[in-house]
């Protein structure tokens, strides 16, 4: 692949999905398109930068965007997380919500639907306790692809085995052939939606928790930042914010700030007072 053809399909995934790769990712933007390539009918890598000049078919470049976003995810990936949710951010909301007794979670970039159907056991096991209560949790993903796999729930037996604790793969799945497959009660619970990082989130609503874990890490400053104010934006003042592991508000914005003594929760940051003019 030559320069130019790299540089041309960068700025089209940074444009379409804000996915930012280094020239040293070309052997692997090769890789994960040649298939992409094969299902069009393209001989080569340069026939697929070429029909991705100019007036592309709106299907392949979905195609290509999809190839390259990363999926991987797991139910209560790093565990510490749901916990605070559970422990921490829940019993807070039950208390600050008592008179709507409403509560609404976004599961940002969802992927393969993991985290939301973890979230979803979580409610599901505290049922009794959230009697009367209406729990939403809305799960977004720019790729229809993989949203279709979460809306099915269909996992294979690693996925169960990565994070699932026995219980709640017996209590909240059932087997199909040798996969295991959500169940439709709690699946229901999940609406699943496409939506774009890169756009505004105001026709989602406002989100009393927000789970944006392990897609910023593929943005750029720029980019990270505008999410990040986008999200404060459909959050009220007493809201939750989850990043992932590796991911930090630091230097991004000062709309977030880490609650105290909580790795990995943000709240809304108090409101500065106007710096009044010297002289
Ligand atoms: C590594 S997965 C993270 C899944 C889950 N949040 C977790 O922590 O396990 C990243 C997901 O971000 C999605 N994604 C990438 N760019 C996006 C964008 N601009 N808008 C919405 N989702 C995006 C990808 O499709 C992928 O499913």
């Amino acid at each position: 692949m030559n320069r130019t053809d790299f540089d041309q399909i960068c700025k089209l995934l940074k444009q379409e999905s804000g996915l930012i790769l280094s020239p040293d990712k070309a052997y692997l933007l090769e890789s994960r398109l040649l298939p992409v390539a094969r299902k069009w009918k393209l001989a080569t890598f340069d026939d697929l930068a070429k029909a991705l000049r100019g007036n592309t078919d709106a299907a392949l470049v979905r195609d290509v965007v999809d190839a390259m976003t990363t999926n991987e995810s797991f139910f209560f990936r790093d565990k510490r997380p749901f916990e605070q949710f559970k422990d921490i951010v829940l019993p807070a909301m039950l208390k600050s919500r008592t008179d709507q007794k409403r509560i609404r979670i976004w599961s940002a970039a969802c992927s393969s639907g993991q985290e939301p159907y973890s979230l979803a056991m979580i409610l599901a096991e505290l049922a009794g306790k959230l009697a009367g209560w209406q729990i939403d949790i809305v799960a977004t993903d720019l790729s229809g692809e993989i949203l279709a796999r979460a809306r099915e729930g269909i996992y294979s037996q690693f996925e169960v085995q990565r994070g699932l604790p026995i219980n709640l793969l017996v209590k909240y799945f059932k087997q199909v052939g040798d996969r295991w497959q959500i169940t439709d009660k709690l699946r229901g619970t999940v609406d699943y939606r496409a939506f774009n990082l890169l756009a505004d989130p105001a026709p989602l609503g406002r989100f009393d928790v927000v789970f944006c874990r392990n897609v910023l890490i593929y943005f750029d400053q720029d980019t990270k930042a505008k999410v990040l104010e986008g999200v404060a934006r459909q959050m009220p003042n007493d809201g939750y914010l989850f990043l992932g592991g590796a991911e930090t508000v630091l230097g991004l914005t000062d709309r977030f700030q880490l609650l105290s003594g909580q790795r990995g929760i943000y709240g809304i940051a108090p409101k500065r007072a106007p710096v009044a003019a010297a002289g």
